[in-house]
């Protein structure tokens, strides 16, 4: 029985080749699933897509009508999956739980050193051969504030390594990580944070609740000076609110992995395209802004293990095993 792969990278290919290499034949699509793509997958009883697949409840009915009866997801964040209506339909959805946190922190961590040392920018002057330091001015880290919102896995591993560059830490999360805490992180209120912290990065996941975690108030509260990363999810910043406040000239620098609208632009070439998005166009004039298309995870290392938890989630499905990364059915 072939199983369908969604939203395959050119890289990703040989990857999930060998992870599917004693199992099923996979075919890989560079297509993302979404309303249009569905109905290729009718009679897949398995497909596995990508962290930008639109798993709303309708493409689940148009999967559910062609046969496909498991979606296994190559991704931790799970908040384009409509899980009531996949347990309406009596589907099983996986994801994969754990890869390596430090794919994500380390990128964040790239972010951070490219806007506070405006590396993207030197770059582009030498190779201009403009060898002069004028706009260049970034700032010590060694004992400077960095605020970390979601005290998780990737959390810690950014801590871990601020912890390294001499960082004072303070910590927001509705549990506290006793890993963070044992490296000297105080846990205050989000306002607390968002006020004293001249780093701050996101690591909490896209829910109801965090949607719009940083709005117009919270960005305001922020030093005029911050750092702000986010590798997380797009959702977590009200996009337009942040481009209000850098067109006020406020934050040292922003670097965004991740976009609320970025379904349907990242991972795509639309180089040759009108731009459609107004936010998206502005947020990238400004000097002091890196957008990257959610690439924080793109190790060979990360990948490897997504791809390979996934042939397990699939293996575990057919053999009738549960196990931590299945999302529905619930239980
Ligand atoms: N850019 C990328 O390539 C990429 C890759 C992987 C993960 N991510 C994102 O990173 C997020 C974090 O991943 P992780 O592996 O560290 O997850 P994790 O589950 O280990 O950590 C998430 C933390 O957020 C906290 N949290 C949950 N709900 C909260 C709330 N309402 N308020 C405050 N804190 C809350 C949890 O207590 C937990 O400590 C993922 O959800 C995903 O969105 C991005």
């Amino acid at each position: 029985m072939e199983i369908l792969a969604f939203g395959v990278q050119a890289d990703e290919k040989p990857l999930i080749e060998r992870a599917f290499r004693d199992q099923e034949d996979v075919r890989c699509l560079d297509v993302f699933l979404n309303e249009d793509t569905a109905p290729i997958a009718a009679g897949h009883e398995i497909v596995s897509t990508s962290v930008n697949a639109d798993l709303g409840a309708a493409v689940l009915e148009i999967l559910a009508a062609g046969g496909t009866r498991m979606v296994a997801q190559r991704s931790t964040g799970f908040n384009n999956v409509d899980l009531a209506t996949a347990e309406r339909l009596g589907m099983t959805v996986a994801r994969v739980s754990y890869y390596s946190p430090h794919s994500v922190a380390e990128f964040a961590w790239a972010l951070a050193m490219a806007v506070n040392r405006r590396i993207v920018r030197a770059s582009n002057r030498t190779r201009d051969f403009d060898f002069r330091l004028d706009g260049l001015m970034g700032r010590d880290l060694h004992g400077r504030t960095a605020g970390v919102l979601g005290t998780g896995k990737i959390g810690e591993a950014f801590a871990r390594i601020a912890h390294g560059f001499g960082m004072r830490l303070l910590g927001w999360d509705v549990a506290e990580n006793p890993a963070c805490a044992e490296l000297g992180m105080r846990y205050v209120p989000k306002d607390e944070l968002l006020a004293r912290s001249d780093l701050v990065t996101l690591h909490v996941p896209l829910m109801p609740e965090t949607r719009h975690l940083l709005d117009a108030a919270a960005l305001k509260s922020m030093r005029d000076d911050a750092i702000l990363i986010n590798s997380s999810r797009g959702g977590l910043i009200d996009t337009a609110a942040l481009v209000g406040e850098l067109r006020s000239g406020r934050f040292a620098g922003v670097g965004l992995d991740v976009y609320e609208a970025e379904a349907g632009l990242f991972f795509l070439d639309k180089s040759l395209e009108a731009v459609e998005d107004d936010t998206l166009a502005r947020l990238v004039t400004f000097p002091n802004v890196l957008v990257t298309s959610h690439q924080a995870y793109y190790t060979e290392d990360a990948v490897g293990q997504i791809v390979e938890t996934t042939a397990r989630n699939v293996l575990d499905y057919r053999q009738g095993r549960r196990s931590d990364n299945v999302l529905v059915p619930r239980s």
